[in-house]
């Protein structure tokens, strides 16, 4: 796998096309309209500030009272397109980053983009695409419930990737009435399980399992993202093992064992999420100081599966590889971290005086990061352990795999 966490950026071109095709289609046919050909400026963050706020909270504290057609609303379309397309872009390239090599070496990509709202996705999957492997051809089925929002996919993605040798099928379309016409390599759900607030963790899975069998390529990958708070992530960790249940599908990260979430079992708060380090774009900076919102990391849960068949070997790791699920807790006198693997979830401590070269990596580790655990022996699968650390271990961190 290549190296995760490197540095992710919405490159500046992107911006400045997004920001003159946000404010022609709000500007468009209203008193405003004179204004639309000038360069964005303080002015205009301000004019779109408030429609951010509002949405943002509806996203976040009161999600449910969110209805299906919150994106015909024009400030709140804009809002999505302002600020949320650049954040969920920066998510799925952070994904996208841990996908295997291998998988990239086709020439042609089928993409399927379900719930794809403005694009995001699909905008950072050409992103990654361009390159590393810039010559293949793109046939891209965009599901989408929204009409409006999807002519803004389709009209960026041709703004955006005016070269590329790509082919749109857009659908405009509920997921749930939406029938795959083949085969894809690649599926994206960015931040729309949430969505369909009708359906458990458990319906969402018995709603995904056949669509995938039938859609998914048999080399084919899943991306699924979801807004990492702490009940729609949560409904992810159910929906996972719901997934896995059977063998047919593997997850190939964050986790590295397909065993129950020990988190899920273990905890009733606990939320299995990881923070972005990116390049926040100086007018969404700007934005987060009006809408008091902080960007500097972004918060992520998500999934990366596939066919067993095909990726079973990959996804199973070391019984020694363990992500960090939690921050590095440092209180007087010791540190602490979770960590994740095969063996199952353990809270490993090092007392201060116990530091030494063969540990020193627990004083920097980060959240998500993947650490290789010599000298434990840990048998079986435990949702929760714990051990210190002691001189015997080594501990290093795995940076590609
Ligand atoms: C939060 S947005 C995410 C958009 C995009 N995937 C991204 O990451 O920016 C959720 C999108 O899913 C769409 N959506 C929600 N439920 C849907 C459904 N049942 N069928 C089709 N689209 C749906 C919404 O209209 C919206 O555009």
């Amino acid at each position: 796998m290549v190296p995760v966490f490197s540095m992710i950026v919405f490159p500046k071109t992107f911006q400045d096309i997004l920001l003159a095709y946000v404010k022609e289609i709000s500007f468009r046919g209203t008193r405003r309209e004179g204004f639309a050909a000038r360069p964005f400026g303080r002015e205009d963050l301000r004019f779109f500030a408030k429609g951010v706020a509002e949405l943002s909270d509806l996203f976040t504290a009161e999600r449910r009272r969110l209805n299906a057609g919150y994106l015909n609303q024009p400030q709140y379309r804009a809002a999505y397109l302002l600020y949320f397309l650049p954040i969920n872009y920066a998510k799925t390239l952070f994904i996208l980053d841990q996908m295997p090599t291998e998988f990239w070496k086709r020439d042609l990509f089928r993409v399927l983009d379900l719930g794809c709202g403005p694009g995001s996705s699909s905008l950072a999957f050409l992103t990654s695409l361009n390159r590393k492997n810039p010559h293949a051809r793109v046939e891209l089925t965009l599901v989408e419930q929204n009409e409006k929002i999807l002519n803004d996919a389709r009209a960026l993605l041709a703004k955006l990737f005016p070269k590329l040798r790509l082919q749109i099928h857009a659908h405009a379309l509920r997921l749930e009435k939406f029938r795959s016409p083949g085969e894809f390599d690649l599926i994206l759900m960015s931040h729309v399980l949430n969505e369909m607030t009708q359906l458990s963790a458990q319906e969402r899975a018995a709603w995904l399992f056949p669509k995938l069998e039938t859609a998914l390529a048999p080399e084919g990958l899943l991306l699924i993202s979801e807004p990492a708070l702490k009940r729609p992530t949560r409904e992810l960790m159910a929906l996972r093992d719901h997934l896995l249940e059977d063998k047919t599908f593997c997850v190939l990260a964050p986790c590295l064992h397909r065993e129950i979430c020990p988190m899920l079992a273990a905890t009733a708060q606990d939320w299995c999420h990881f923070y972005i380090d990116w390049e926040e774009p100086t007018y969404l900076q700007e934005l987060d100081r009006l809408v008091k919102n902080d960007n500097r990391f972004l918060k992520v849960a998500y999934l990366l599966l596939g066919r067993t068949r095909a990726y079973g070997k990959l996804a199973t790791r070391p019984r020694n590889f363990f992500r960090v699920v939690s921050n590095r807790m440092k209180t007087k006198g010791k540190t602490e971290l979770v960590l994740c693997g095969p063996p199952g979830r353990l809270t490993l401590s090092r007392l201060d005086r116990e530091r030494q070269a063969a540990n020193a990596v627990l004083d920097e580790v980060r959240r998500g990061e993947v650490l290789e655990v010599k000298g434990m022996n840990l048998p079986g699968y435990e949702v929760g352990r714990k051990a210190r650390v002691n001189p015997t271990l080594t501990i290093k961190k795995i940076t590609a795999f």
